[in-house]
Order: structure tokens, then sequence, then C-alpha cells
């Protein structure tokens, strides 16, 4: 069955710019690989967090499903129509249907625009809403679809006359006004204080739930991620290293990189807070990527009685065969079903099932939490 969003093998290469040196010797010219050869699915009414660390390619994804960077290879389709390969014309009934939430809701947000402005504005750009009264009505509904509530408040405001969470709400309505399929939030809530977090990341996970929308959101932040998606796509330097259901992400999490990000999550019980572990090194500059697996440099996973690490200099996990063994691109964990023990006799991985359990237990809580509020946020801080 088509998927709402369909990514196969998708690189995006930007350019490094050469010094008068290097034109002069004719230094070959560098490319960055953002985005190296990544599949991704969302389907209607899922929300799929793409998770990953500074700089790995999460926004360059968004912005070519958007079309707003053409890949260098590889396809996104919608609803089975590759967007790759469309016109100008065709990527403006795509940039309808998929629309963007941005990180700071207060630069989103035109500061001379009104909120009717600002939600009427995109209606007006795709053609919706016959007459003027027919918009009106439309903004009022979208403000109250997002908590704006009663929307008459809302409507005369500028954005300097909201707090940021109504003003992320505003940026939310005016994205459900133009009645999109697909929603992509880049770190929706990240510049939001502490406070109005949930009730944002609540109320996207309502709006997926009522209208069948899709959500792509992209975050830093795994815990985010397990407590709101339905699968999650774990990215390191252009790659997805895993993706499986937020629930196996928590509960047995394969890469190793996975593993790492599991173990920084803080646990509510200080008593039972594991480890941290913290990987050595800095992220590889995606200009010169590590040959073999990439992650190689940073892995700290020792040689195992099935693993020689040389193998990991010298064998990519995503390809070929080790691609298609499981969702975790790591030689490691293709090689078996008793990989957790293997783990143990690893050198420094610190991450054992125990401890991924323990992050479990606070995620089924808030779960828990979630159902007794009927998944409806009642605030609109
Ligand atoms: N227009 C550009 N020209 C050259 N390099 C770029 C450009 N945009 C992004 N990059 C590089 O591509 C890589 C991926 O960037 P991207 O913004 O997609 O990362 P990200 O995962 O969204 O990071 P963050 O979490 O900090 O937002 C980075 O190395 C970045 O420096
Ligand atoms: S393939 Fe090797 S270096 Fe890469 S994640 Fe697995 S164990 Fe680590
Ligand atoms: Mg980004």
């Amino acid at each position: 069955m088509t998927e709402l969003l369909e990514i196969d093998d998708l690189k995006v290469a930007y350019p490094v710019r050469r010094g008068v040196i290097d034109s002069l010797t004719h230094k070959p010219r560098q490319h960055v690989r953002a985005v190296d050869g990544v599949d991704l699915r969302v389907g209607r009414g899922e929300m799929v967090a793409l998770v990953g660390e500074s700089g790995c390619g999460k926004t360059t994804i968004a912005q070519s499903i958007l079309g707003a960077v053409a890949p260098t290879s590889g396809s996104i389709r919608l609803d089975g129509s590759d967007i790759t390969a469309m016109s100008q014309r065709q990527l403006r009934a795509v940039r309808r249907r998929v629309q963007m939430i941005y990180q700071d809701p207060y630069a989103s947000l035109d500061p001379r625009f009104r909120v009717s402005q600002t939600i009427e504005e995109p209606m007006l750009i795709h053609g919706i809403g016959e007459s003027k009264s027919a918009r009106k009505a439309l903004i009022a509904s979208a403000l109250e679809r997002t908590g704006l509530v009663p929307a008459e408040l809302y409507l005369d405001r500028f954005p300097h006359e909201m707090s940021g969470g109504q003003r992320q709400r505003v940026a939310i309505a005016a994205s459900l006004a133009v009645g999109p399929d697909l929603i992509v939030a880049d770190e929706p809530v990240s510049m939001l204080d502490v406070s109005v977090r949930a009730s944002i990341l609540l109320l996207l996970d309502r709006l997926r739930k009522d209208t069948g929308v899709g959500v792509l959101m992209i975050t830093h932040d795994l815990s985010t991620a397990i407590h709101f998606a339905d699968r999650i796509a774990v990215m390191y330097l252009g790659r997805i290293v895993e993706l499986a259901t937020a629930r196996e992400v928590a509960h047995n999490p394969q890469h190793p990189y996975t593993k790492a990000l599991m173990s920084v999550i803080p646990h509510p019980d200080p008593q039972r807070q594991v480890q941290p572990q913290i990987l050595r090194g800095d992220t590889p500059n995606p200009a010169n990527v590590p040959s073999g697996c990439r992650f190689h440099t940073r892995c700290p996973v020792g040689p195992t009685v099935r693993l020689d690490r040389q193998q990991c200099v010298n064998t990519d996990p995503s390809d070929g065969a080790e691609r298609r063994l499981n969702n975790a691109a790591c030689l490691f964990t293709a090689t078996g079903s008793d990989r957790d023990s293997d783990y143990v006799e690893g050198e420094a991985s610190s991450m054992v099932a125990a401890e991924a359990a323990d992050v479990v237990s606070s995620v089924d809580r808030w779960h828990g939490r979630r159902r007794s509020l009927g998944g409806v946020t009642r605030t609109t801080p």
C-alpha cells in the first residue's frame, strides 16, 4: 500500500566553497554529505520522530520534503507522486499539502500581521475559502482546534501580544487552515518554556489522531520522541542508523548510538538513574565521512567473540545484505539474536536491558497519565 510519505535513498550534498589556492591548484571540490542515503516512511495519522544530534541532517530532510532543497539523488513521494521530479507549479500544491512548523514561533510569524492575517495569508495563496466570511469561519475553527478559545480573543492580536506557546498554536492553526496531509515539525518546542512543551506536543498528537494528518517530528530529544511518536528514526551523520517503534527503541534499543542516547535520558527516580554513556570525540566532518561504519570513530563497543573491530572500519553496515538484515545499521546487531549478552562483553557499553527498562517504566507511567487526560490538552499557555 502507498504510504503518505515515502523517502527512498535520499541524498543531499552541499558543495563546500573552495579557497583561492584550492581553486588555482584545481583541488577537487568537497561536498558536505548532509543526507546520505535515507529511507523513511510516514503513514496517515502516524507520528514519526527523526532524532539525532546537531548537524546530522534532520532539517535538510525537512527542506527536501518541502521542495526547498534539491536532492542530489533519491526520491520523495507524497501519495505516490515523486516531489523531486515536479515542476514549480506542481510543487505549489505540495506546499499546501505539506506544512512546516518551525522551532521559533516568534521568527516564523510576521510581527506586522495580526493573528487573523497570519492564518488568512496561506489560505489566500492556496485559494482556500470562497469569501471573506467563509475564511473567517475557517480561521476561527483552526484557532479553536489548537486550543485558542474563544477565537475572538486572539484574532486581532499581534505576535508580541501572545506567549511563546500561544504563538506556536497560531503557527499550527495557520498550517491546519490549509488542510495539510503532512506536518513537518522541526524542533517545535525546543524554544518554548518547559511548562508548555508537553501541551504543544499533546496538541500535535491529538490533531494527527483526530484529522489523520501525518506528522514528521524532528527533535534532539529521544525521550520526547518515545513519549509521542509511533516510530522513531535515529539519525547519525546523514544516515538513519536505527528505525523502530517507539516501544522497541525504549525497551530494546539496538544500535550503540541509540543506546548512548537512551543512557542520558534523566530518570524520574535519581536512585535509578543509570550512568550516562558519553560518546568520545566529536561528530566527524560530514564532508569527510569515516570509512566502513560511519559511527566507528565514536562507537563504545569493543571487539567481541563475534566482532572483529576491523570489520567496523572496513564494512558499511548500511550496505547490501547487512542493511536488509535488521533495522539497526550495525554489524554487531545484525549477527544474531543474543546480542544483548554480547554487549556486556563489549568494552565500554553501559546500556543494558535492565537500564532501558527503567526508562521504559517512566515512559509507561507517562502514557498512563496521557490516557487519564484523554490525550487532550486543557490549557492554552
Ligand atoms: N546551505 C547549506 N550549505 C552548506 N552546508 C549546509 C547547508 N545547510 C546545512 N548544511 C550542513 O549540512 C549538515 C546538516 O545540516 P542540518 O541543518 O540538516 O542539520 P540538523 O540535523 O538539522 O542540525 P540541528 O539539529 O543543529 O538543526 C551540517 O553539517 C550543515 O553544516
Ligand atoms: S558496526 Fe561496529 S562501529 Fe558500527 S555501530 Fe556496530 S559495533 Fe559500532
Ligand atoms: Mg535543524
